[in-house]
């Protein structure tokens, strides 16, 4: 089925790779006009290159407020409006134990993790209120629902990002502007390799290699792709899903659904009978 964003207008921040790249390669199969914001200009150019008109990069740094706003601007300039907000750009951030955080690190995580998403917000909105209608979406992440599975900073954005999703929708459900978020689980794409500092030619191949790894981390035995969140991007900014609104929809494999391991094994419930009883005076 081809056209489900048949004359929609979307931006994608952080489209230049892995899940942005795949959404905006979908957006566009399915009919959307998209514009990519990002800071990689040799991919974001060769993907202008290689996509022609319905496509348009503007470098953007998501943590600066007048560069999302002149992505915006430039969005409703070239293709006269704006439909979807795909807030995703997104990188590790700062990593360590709580009390080893470097607070500028912690500012340049939250820029770009929670601050990004939030002028997304502040600058989508009015031209969807004037169009009474618009889809915003944010990529969160399972790290925002569970302890455990990526830095503190990150996953302290990361849940603000879900909850942000949800308070949002309630100012603006009466303009016909939904707001949901997205929790992938792992996901093989070069954020783990820019979180050792690998270039991003290199970071692409590590997210390859790292494939083998990510699928024995969930339940669904294979690594999570691009377009499993794609494909859930799609679903939020298309009219499939008018009725939802205030949600965040986890994309993990089952990662979330419970513990990795099954803790009836690790009992041992059989033999730990066995051992009480053994001891027991008869
Ligand atoms: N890969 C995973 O396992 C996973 C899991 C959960 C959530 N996520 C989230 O998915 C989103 C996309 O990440 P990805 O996995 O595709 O990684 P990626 O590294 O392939 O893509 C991230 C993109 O964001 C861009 N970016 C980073 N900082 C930016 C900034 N300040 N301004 C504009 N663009 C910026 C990068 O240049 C890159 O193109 C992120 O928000 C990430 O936190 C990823």
């Amino acid at each position: 089925m081809a056209g489900r964003l048949e004359g929609k207008v979307a931006i994608i921040t952080g489209g230049t790779s892995g899940i942005g790249l795949g959404a905006v390669d979908l957006f566009l199969r399915e009919g959307a006009e998209v514009v990519c914001g990002d800071l990689q200009d040799h991919k974001g150019e060769a993907m202008a290159k290689a996509y022609g008109a319905g496509f348009s990069y503007c470098r953007t740094d998501v943590s600066q407020e007048a560069d999302v706003k002149a992505l915006v601007d430039h969005a409703v300039g070239k293709f006269g409006k704006l439909d979807v907000m795909f807030n995703n750009a997104g990188l590790v951030g700062v990593t360590g134990d709580l009390d080893a955080i470097d607070m500028n690190g912690f500012d340049e995580t939250v820029g770009v993790l929670l601050k990004g998403v939030f002028l997304g917000y502040k600058y989508a909105t009015p031209q969807m209120k004037k169009q009474k209608s618009g889809s915003i979406i944010s990529t969160a992440s399972v790290a925002g629902l569970q302890a455990g599975m990526a830095p503190h900073v990150y996953s302290v954005c990361k849940a603000g990002v879900r909850h942000l999703a949800r308070v949002a929708s309630v100012e603006l459900a009466p303009y016909n502007i939904r707001s949901n978020a997205i929790c992938p689980g792992g996901i093989s794409t070069s954020i783990f390799g820019g979180l050792a500092g690998m270039g991003t030619q290199v970071a692409d191949q590590f997210a390859v290699f790292l494939k083998s790894r990510l699928a024995k981390i969930q339940p669904i035995a294979r690594a999570g792709l691009p377009n499993d969140i794609a494909e859930t991007a799609l679903f939020l900014a298309s009219d499939a899903s008018t009725f939802i609104t205030g949600q965040a929809i986890t994309v993990d494999g089952g990662l979330t659904a419970g513990p990795p391991t099954n803790l009836m094994q690790l009992l041992d419930l059989e033999n730990a009978i066995a051992e009480f009883q053994a001891q027991m005076p008869s």
